[in-house]
């Protein structure tokens, strides 16, 4: 449970294992100033540490969903300002946070606002989202791993064009290049994420934790690496209560109940 009151964003307990945390500067398109990344960061770092909560959905607003970097508060930092800049360390957060986190997305996704989409594990987009990294407008590149990130996400040369150009994809689009799991009516896309992160809510803990570390693994590791390391956490789960109930539960033709040891 989560009861600290934040500026920049807001927190619903969906369900006892469900949070969903809404990005809410709607006058600055909820851009990311930096106290909102921190806002974010404080509230994974709760949750990580909070067995029963599950899964988080994270959201914006109807017609943006987040701008990207606060370009003003972005404008009164040099070069030595940007070096000893926090907001590293809230974007190191969302990448290491060990449950599933689910953005939905509706309008636009720019610049830190599509990085931010990418830090989650999966995407439900409405079907008016449009995703783009603007920042070569402004005169810079990305800066919150969207070089790196959107390669894997959309494959070279959409990543390309998108960065150089700053032209941005429609969510069809991002839907067939990968980037997406899902498009929805916009007025169903946060319904859907919630739906989707009940269903994972209901899997085992265990698997679910090793399954994400596994796979985001693949993108730091050679396949063999990689292969070695998922044996190693398939071997783990096979001493897991939750791996004998599961079998147990198939064999007794019933619904599995995990308790995530
Ligand atoms: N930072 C700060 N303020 C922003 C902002 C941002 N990223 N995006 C929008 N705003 C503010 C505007 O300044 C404006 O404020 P005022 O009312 O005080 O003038 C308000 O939000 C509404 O914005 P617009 O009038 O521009 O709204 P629009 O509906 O005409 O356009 C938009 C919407 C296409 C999202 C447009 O606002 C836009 O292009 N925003 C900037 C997108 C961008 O360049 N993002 C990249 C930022 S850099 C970055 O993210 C670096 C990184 O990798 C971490």
């Amino acid at each position: 449970m989560i009861d600290t009151v934040y500026n920049d964003i807001c927190i619903t307990t969906i369900n006892p294992e469900i949070v969903e945390i809404r990005l809410n500067r709607p006058t600055a398109h909820n851009a990311l100033r930096t106290d909102l990344l921190a806002e974010i960061a404080d509230v994974l770092t709760q949750v990580a540490a909070d067995e029963t909560i599950r899964c988080v959905v994270i959201t914006g607003g109807d017609k943006v969903f987040a701008a990207g970097a606060d370009i003003k508060e972005m404008a009164a930092l040099d070069a030595i300002g940007v070096l000893n800049d926090k907001r590293p360390q809230y974007w190191h957060c969302l990448r290491t946070f060990p449950k599933p986190l689910i953005a939905a997305v509706n309008g636009y996704a720019l610049g830190g606002g599509c990085e931010l989409a990418m830090h989650a594990d999966i995407i439900i987009a409405g079907d008016s989202a449009l995703f783009g990294q603007p920042e070569i407008n402004l005169g810079i590149i990305p800066g919150a791993g969207g070089t790196q990130r959107l390669i894997y996400a959309v494959g070279k040369a959409r990543a390309m064009k998108m960065v150089l150009s700053g032209e941005m994809i429609k969510a069809q689009e991002a839907l067939n290049a990968g980037l997406v799991a899902e498009v929805t009516p916009p007025e169903l896309t946060i319904e859907r994420a919630h739906k989707l992160a009940q269903t994972i809510a209901k899997k085992s803990p265990l698997a679910v934790r090793l399954a994400k570390e596994a796979m985001l693994n693949a993108f730091e590791m050679s396949l063999t690496t990689g292969l070695q390391q998922e044996r190693k956490a398939f071997a783990l789960l096979a001493a897991s209560d939750d791996r004998q109930e599961g079998i147990s539960a198939f064999i007794e033709k019933r619904r599995p109940t995990f308790t995530g040891r």
